[in-house]
């Protein structure tokens, strides 16, 4: 059999530039040196560091299989050594999502998103690479239904024999640590009834529903369930593989011409648009945001990435970008109201119910 490769996208925010904002360069450039070295190593096949917002984001590929010690550990030490420099600039929130001293073996559940998938190369394999700041991994829940569901979006679900079949989808429930799977598009209404509450349920992956092949991969880490208190949203990446027997490049892009609302924003405590950007503009200031998406496209050729294209540095997404400041203009007004600010089960998740709770003592019982 072909050799598969491993495509792993692993991210932390280890320090903002300046507050939320964005990164600071030094970070990416101490990245890319510790990733070169292990190039050479040969413990990985290639890299791309980027960021959006003040999420470092490390792509890698290798062959190693996803969940691999060695990769998780390269990610690991390549964090660490980012937040001494953070640490120095006292950049803000310096190794803020290293949510342990050591590393045991797996990032998972350490702070860091990870999203990876393994496979064979086809002939050409061209594959997209969604990264988010200030939301959560329930964000990928609506663009996923849509590219691997929705005909309205997806034409090829209609028009190509390749796709017609449709989709397997795999569907985490953060609170509780379990999964389900749903084929579409038989079982559409049924994967609406939970991906429709993307605070708790996220789609964890996609699968072609003839022969199972990996063809969308999110990270679903909750950092608050993790950490037992704030720190910060999830910001989550999300990959996804196109053409042929997967949807087109431009079927994967349009959910995002239609900014849908998402959870995060300012405090991680508010519900705004998602606004799809180039790697250029994912700087969310107002309000510490609108929540950004950027997208990369690589080609991957025998393990080396050949690119990043910034899919959204496009015209085609002015109006999605336009419409995210209306948006964004009306939700603002609402201020700390409701549905602007988010829920009060969700609320729990930030620091309000420390508020809260220096007033407990101020209720009276009605008659
Ligand atoms: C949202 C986010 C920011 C911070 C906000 C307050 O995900 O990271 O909106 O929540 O800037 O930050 P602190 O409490 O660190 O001053
Ligand atoms: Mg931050
Ligand atoms: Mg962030």
């Amino acid at each position: 059999m072909a050799q598969e490769i491993t495509l792993s996208v692993i991210k932390a925010d280890i320090g903002g530039y300046v507050g939320h904002s964005s990164i600071h360069p030094n970070l990416e450039e101490a990245s890319r040196e510790q990733l070169e070295q292990a190039q050479r190593k040969g413990t990985i096949l290639d890299f791309h560091v980027t960021h959006c917002g003040d999420d470092l984001q490390l792509i890698m590929t290798h062959t190693q299989g996803t969940d691999n010690a060695t990769i998780h550990g390269l990610a690991w030490e390549v964090f660490e050594r980012c937040t001494q420099v953070a640490r120095d600039l006292k950049l803000y929130g310096a190794g803020q999502d290293l949510l342990s001293d050591a590393f045991s073996g797996n990032i998972r559940g350490m702070g860091p998103g990870v999203a990876e998938m393994s496979f064979v190369e086809r002939k050409a394999e061209p594959v997209l690479i969604f990264m988010a700041d200030k939301t959560s991994a329930g964000a990928w829940n609506l663009p996923l239904y849509k590219i691997f569901a929705d005909p309205f979006n997806t034409a090829g679900l209609v028009i190509s024999p390749a796709l017609h079949d449709g989709f397997r989808f795999e569907v985490h429930d953060v609170k509780e640590h379990r999964r389900i799977f749903f084929d579409t598009p038989e079982e559409s209404y049924d994967l609406l009834v939970f991906i429709g509450a993307p605070s708790r349920y996220a789609i964890k992956a996609v699968y072609t529903k003839k022969d199972n092949e990996i063809a969308a991969v999110s990270s679903t880490e909750r950092l608050s369930l993790i950490a037992g208190r704030y720190v910060g949203k999830d910001d989550p990446v999300c990959i996804v593989r196109t053409q042929s027997q997967f949807p087109a490049v431009g079927e994967v892009l349009e959910p995002f011409a239609t900014p849908h609302i998402v959870e995060g924003w300012m405090r991680g405590s508010h519900h705004g648009p998602l606004m799809p950007v180039s790697v250029r503009e994912a700087n969310p200031s107002r309000f510490d945001g609108p929540p950004r998406v950027v997208g990369l496209g690589f080609q991957i050729a025998d393990g080396r990435l050949v690119g990043p294209r910034d899919m959204f540095d496009d015209p085609s997404f002015d109006e999605a970008r336009r419409l995210c400041n209306l948006i964004a203009d009306h939700l603002r007004r609402h201020g700390p109201f409701e549905p602007h600010r988010l829920p009060m089960e969700e609320m729990e998740y930030t620091t309000m119910p420390q508020v809260m709770e220096r007033l407990a003592g101020r209720w009276e019982a009605l008659e």
